[in-house]
């Protein structure tokens, strides 16, 4: 996730991009840019760090030019640097662009470019844009063609924002999979990532939707399609005030980044997946087959929600590729002297890529000879740099304290490591695989259709809010997702809870359910679930509620609990993803009914830096 922002009009437009920048901060700050058209040449002023880096660079001069784009970097293809930073330019510096968004085929277009000559100076993805832009451009098109010829070339997603240098009234914007909006003023007109970036300006805007090419000049601003026909769009008119606006008109940032999950299921997926090679493409990860042959233990180390995420990588690892795996939190690995050696693969998992425990294990598991592989969200971080190989979870900035998507990414990336280990070392058929990997294409949709329930699990929220003790129980993958359910109930909506093995109740915690005790049962793996419907009887013989999340068809359900929250088919393997989204959604409301402050709990910092 980044920001862009575009201006066109009579005024200046660099204090306009830094203004509207601003309000785009939360989308990324790992770098800040901006490039100003004077009339005669696009200067470029750019630099890695926040905003403020960028206003230090300027020093407070402007840039002059009445046409502009901005950008506010999230980092994921190439570390946060210099060269790395946005607008990107094309050789002769005529064309300018900057991109929100992943473009998954960069690599085959990268070389095809690299095959006419084009000559890259930066690690990312969008550079490819400008480059290919450039290419049909110099191949006679017209900018707008140029840019619909590169449109159709390019795989993934974007936002972007075009500058030409022949083309000094004029500035080219178009969306896929990521957000665009235009802002509509007189004699002057705007393109930006999101509506808070807009709104000192204007009031007025159009929404594009995919595939679709904004053409602005300060007078006008026509949509096409990318058949360019013309698309005649309403203006939306904004109401919000800003604090809404930079939540997507959702209340919090928690339920605007719940909200997020399909997305970022998706961005963190696809691009491994592709539907022509039958194989998982990691080809982040230098580890070799030849390495994983001689791998003998995994352990997984990491923290809190992350941390709960390698419980379900343990599971599926072990149980798919027959290695053993040892899931642990880092703050007790790191003491206790644990055996590792160079047929050791360590893997950490971290959000922020910065956790002082997760850091500490990741050292002593290299110091010992241990290969580590990073799961990590935040490109660059220390986590990030330090590991043997990276796997980045593509979830963008989580600005919520408590953990949702970025647990999502990470559940993502546990799957696609255990397909690709499990194929590396023969314990997974190409058949196998392909039917789980078409399973996997579905899972961004499944994860809408649980979405969609949101207004019924506020009502379940409502009518259990004053439980004063909750339990979450479940067997395999469900015991491992309800201690991320439990989590999250307790840090935002400060309720005791705890999770429990479903099968370890009767030996000692089924004393404290009496009437009123809530019970959250999660039942979606097949094999387990007589077992664990035992288990739910035996707390409603004691007078206890249950609440059940279940697989949809599977009524029988019904008649033994209270209420059931159903999400959709899956393969056992995925349950886990669709499980957990009525669990932070029930959080989320007991956390609200109760009036607390969701975005920002108690006691909690969203980085953990310290021991
Ligand atoms: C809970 C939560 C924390 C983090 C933990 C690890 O909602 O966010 O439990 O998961 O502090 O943080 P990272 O993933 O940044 O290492």
């Amino acid at each position: 996730m980044c920001g862009i922002v575009g201006y066109i009009g009579d005024q200046e437009a660099s204090p306009i991009l830094i203004e509207s920048l601003r309000k785009l901060e939360y989308r990324g700050y790992d770098s800040a840019g901006i490039a100003v058209y004077n009339g005669s040449s696009i200067n470029i002023v750019k630099t890695k760090g926040r905003l403020k880096d960028l206003e230090e660079k300027l020093e407070g001069r402007t840039v002059k030019g009445t046409v502009g784009i901005g950008h506010t970097r999230w980092a994921t293809h190439g570390a946060p640097s210099d060269e790395n930073s946005h607008p990107h330019t094309n050789g002769d510096e005529s064309i300018t662009v900057v991109h929100n968004g992943i473009i998954e085929n960069y690599m085959e277009l990268k070389d095809e470019l690299i095959s006419h000559g084009y000559v890259f100076v930066s690690e990312t993805d969008t550079e490819v844009a400008v480059h290919l832009i450039d290419y049909y451009y110099k191949h006679k098109e017209d900018p707008v063609d140029a840019v619909v010829k590169a449109m159709n070339k390019i795989e993934g997603s974007y936002a972007l924002g075009v500058l030409f240098k022949d083309h000094p009234d004029l500035l080219i914007a178009v969306r896929k999979d990521s957000p665009l909006i235009v802002g509509l003023g007189k004699g002057e007109n705007y393109i930006a990532s999101d509506i808070p970036a807009v709104l000192q300006y204007t009031r007025d805007v159009y929404l594009l939707e995919d595939e679709e090419i904004a053409i602005l000049t300060k007078e006008d601003v026509k949509i096409i399609n990318k058949n360019k026909e013309q698309v005649n769009r309403e203006v939306f008119k904004v109401t919000w005030d800003v604090a809404a606006a930079e939540k997507g008109g959702y209340d919090h940032f928690m339920l605007k980044e719940i909200f997020e999950q399909a997305k970022v299921v998706k961005d963190t997926l696809m691009p491994r997946l592709p539907e022509n090679q039958n194989r998982v493409v990691l080809d982040e990860i230098k580890l070799s087959k030849d390495e994983l042959d001689n791998i003998n233990k995994i352990y997984i180390v990491a923290c809190g929600t992350a941390y709960y995420a390698g419980l379900v990588g343990k599971y599926l690892i072990e149980r798919i590729t027959r290695v053993p795996v040892v899931a642990e939190v880092a703050s007790e690995f790191r003491y206790r002297d644990p055996v590792i050696d160079e047929n050791t693969l360590m893997i950490v998992i971290s959000q922020s890529g910065e956790t002082a425990d997760t850091l500490a294990a990741l050292r002593l598991a290299k110091q010992r000879g241990a290969r580590v592989l990073g799961v990590v969200n935040v490109v660059g971080s220390s986590i990030a740099r330090e590991a043997d190989d990276i796997l980045y979870t593509w979830a963008g900035p989580e600005i919520a304290v408590a953990s949702t998507k970025a647990y999502s990414a990470q559940l993502a990336a546990m799957y696609l490591l255990t397909c690709h280990i499990a194929l590396e070392l023969g314990k997974m058929t190409e058949d196998e695989f392909v039917s789980l990997r078409d399973e996997l294409y579905q899972l961004p949709r499944k994860v809408n259709r649980v979405l969609s329930k949101a207004e019924k699990i506020k009502r379940l929220a409502d009518k259990y809010v004053h439980s004063k003790n909750v339990f979450y129980v479940g067997r395999g993958l469900d015991y491992m997702v309800s201690m991320e359910g439990s989590l999250k109930l307790k840090e935002i909506a400060y309720v005791h809870s705890e999770p429990y093995a479903a099968g370890e109740l009767k030996h000692g915690p089924i004393a404290l359910i009496e009437d009123a005790t809530l019970v959250i049962g999660i039942v979606t793996q097949e094999d387990l679930y007589e077992k664990t419907v035992s288990n739910l009887k035996e707390i409603k013989a004691r007078d206890g509620k249950v609440l059940a999340i279940a697989v949809k068809g599977n009524t029988e359900i019904e008649k033994v609990v209270d209420d059931v929250i159903y999400i959709p088919q899956t393969h056992w393997m995925f349950t886990s993803l669709l499980a957990n989204i009525p669990q932070q959604l029930f959080a989320y409301y007991v956390s609200t009914a109760l009036g607390h402050d969701v975005d920002k709990p108690r006691n909690l910092a969203k980085s953990v830096t310290v021991e």
